[in-house]
């Protein structure tokens, strides 16, 4: 198995007098083997609401978690099981009690990220050759390509989502949530968010909703069930 995922945990030391020299950072770091096979037996609790292919829906209630990076997957798992990031719903699940150890989080994102994307993602309302996608590119270039990729592919090693592909009505609510303070999230992407309005923000997803997603993670047909589960 290739691939390794790298646990951070890291605090902040408050000095004085002879520890000034002493590094202001310190990281704790846990490395972990994905086992995929295990993966697969802790996603049952999981597809209970995401579903066996873990694709979403169309009105964005539900995000499109197949083929997300593991790396974004197992953070927004951290948050949510921290309660960082509010999901009252799905909090209970993911408690070490109720689904156990970093191991059991390390293998089911292994899973999930593996899994190929729904390729009926919803698309914004404005298609190619309209003005407001062509405005939506420039904020997109403009603000939002440097961390999330100039296609929306996001950065695994960096934990920023992959964008492309997500369906546009849950890319709109997060981060309309993110800019009005109701999801928490990475500062220097709440800074940003902060200096467009809303409709920039519609835009800026429109476009990135527009972008094709390699054939290559994507099901074959929109009926493609996922044959782990029988
Ligand atoms: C009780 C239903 C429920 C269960 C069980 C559940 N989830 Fe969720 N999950 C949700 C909902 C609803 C959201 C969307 C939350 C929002 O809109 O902010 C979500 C969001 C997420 C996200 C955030 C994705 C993103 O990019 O923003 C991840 C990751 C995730 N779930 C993974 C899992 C995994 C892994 C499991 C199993 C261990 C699981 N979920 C179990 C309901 C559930
Ligand atoms: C400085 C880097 C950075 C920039 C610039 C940035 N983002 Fe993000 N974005 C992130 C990170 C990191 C996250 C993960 C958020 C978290 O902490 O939960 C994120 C999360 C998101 C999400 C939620 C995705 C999900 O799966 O839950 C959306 C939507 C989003 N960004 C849209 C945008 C848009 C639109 C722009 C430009 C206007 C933008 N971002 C600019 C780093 C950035």
């Amino acid at each position: 198995m290739k691939g390794r995922f790298f646990l951070l945990l890291s605090g902040l030391l408050l000095l004085s007098g002879a520890w000034a020299d002493a590094p202001a950072k310190m990281k704790i770091v846990l490395e972990f083997q994905p086992d995929p096979l295990n993966g697969r037996k802790v996603f049952d609790v999981c597809a209970r609401c995401h579903m066996p292919e873990a694709w979403g829906n169309e009105d964005g209630t539900y995000p499109q978690l197949a083929g997300q990076h593991a790396t974004v997957l197992l953070r927004q798992l951290m948050e949510i099981r921290t309660g960082q990031r509010a999901n009252a719903l799905m909090r209970p699940f993911v408690q070490e009690r109720t689904l156990g150890g970093y191991q059991n989080l390390v293998d089911v994102v292994a899973y999930i990220s593996r899994l190929p994307m729904d390729p009926a993602y919803i698309r914004g309302p404005w298609s190619e050759g309209t003005p407001e996608y062509d405005k939506g590119r420039q904020i997109y270039t403009a603000h939002c390509a440097a961390c999330h990729g100039p296609e929306g592919e996001g950065n695994a090693q960096g934990a920023v989502p992959r964008l492309q592909g997500q369906h546009y009505p849950y890319t709109r609510r997060q981060a309309i949530a993110i800019k009005r303070g109701q999801r928490r999230a990475d500062l220097a992407m709440q800074a940003v968010v902060s200096q467009l309005d809303e409709h920039e923000l519609e835009l800026a997803l429109n476009y990135v909703s527009q972008l094709e997603v390699p054939k290559t993670d994507l099901a074959p047909t929109p009926n493609w069930r996922n044959p782990d589960f029988k």
